[in-house]
């Protein structure tokens, strides 16, 4: 990549509005509530990224955090699954206009994946639209309660199944898909960001 275009890239990530460019009006406005500010993906992705370690995003909305992420820790490869399909198309188009290549959108529910094939993990609340009806994405899903007790669940079971070592970083969680034998580790932004690893 020439320097102009580096300089280009890195203007991006100086501030969450920057960042914003990378989207439409549409996705921007959903920015403050749903997507990751950039400084909390810079100090998740160096906690979680250990040299070779796969990172999923849980519900990976439009990239944002994979791209913060992977822009921050280039030697580490991220993924991120996602149910909504114009969210993942938007998340490509963003990695292509900053030829980042250390991460890769799945679209699918998170239920469809082996989590054993991923490292470490990243949560923002993404079961959380279930059970609130202000502020959600789109109304093109069916939401319910009975929703989200099943996919938090589901990524227990899944979370409790991995092996030591295994990192998880959860951002205004209500810790509830954190199993035993997970110790809080570090704690952030009074609460709202917690470092967790399996002992
Ligand atoms: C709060 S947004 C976070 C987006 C991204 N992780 C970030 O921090 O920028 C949560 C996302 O999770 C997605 N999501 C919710 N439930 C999901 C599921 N069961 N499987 C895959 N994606 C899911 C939603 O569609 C939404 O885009």
């Amino acid at each position: 990549m020439s320097e102009y275009a580096q300089a280009s890239v890195s203007n991006f990530f100086k501030s969450d509005i920057n960042f914003n460019d990378v989207y439409p009006l549409n996705i921007r406005r959903l920015s403050i509530r749903h997507w990751t500010p950039i400084h909390i993906a810079k100090l998740a992705a160096g906690f979680l990224a250990d040299e070779g370690s796969k990172i999923l995003d849980v519900g990976s909305g439009v990239g944002k955090f994979c791209l913060a992420g992977a822009y921050y820790a280039p030697d580490v490869q991220f993924f991120g699954v996602e149910q909504r399909e114009s969210l993942v198309r938007r998340a490509v188009w963003a990695q292509r206009t900053l030829a980042i290549e250390n991460v890769s959108f799945i679209h699918g529910n998170f239920t469809q994946l082996n989590l054993k094939e991923f490292n470490h993990f990243y949560f923002y609340n993404s079961f959380y639209e279930n059970i609130d009806d202000i502020d959600r994405i789109d109304d093109e899903i069916d939401y319910s309660e009975a929703l989200y007790e099943y996919y938090v669940r589901y990524l227990y079971n899944g979370f409790q199944q991995m092996p030591k070592g295994t990192k998880i970083v959860t951002y205004h969680s209500f810790q509830q898909e954190i199993p035993k034998g997970y110790e809080m580790v570090e704690s952030h932004q009074n609460g709202d960001l917690i470092f967790w690893v399996k002992k």
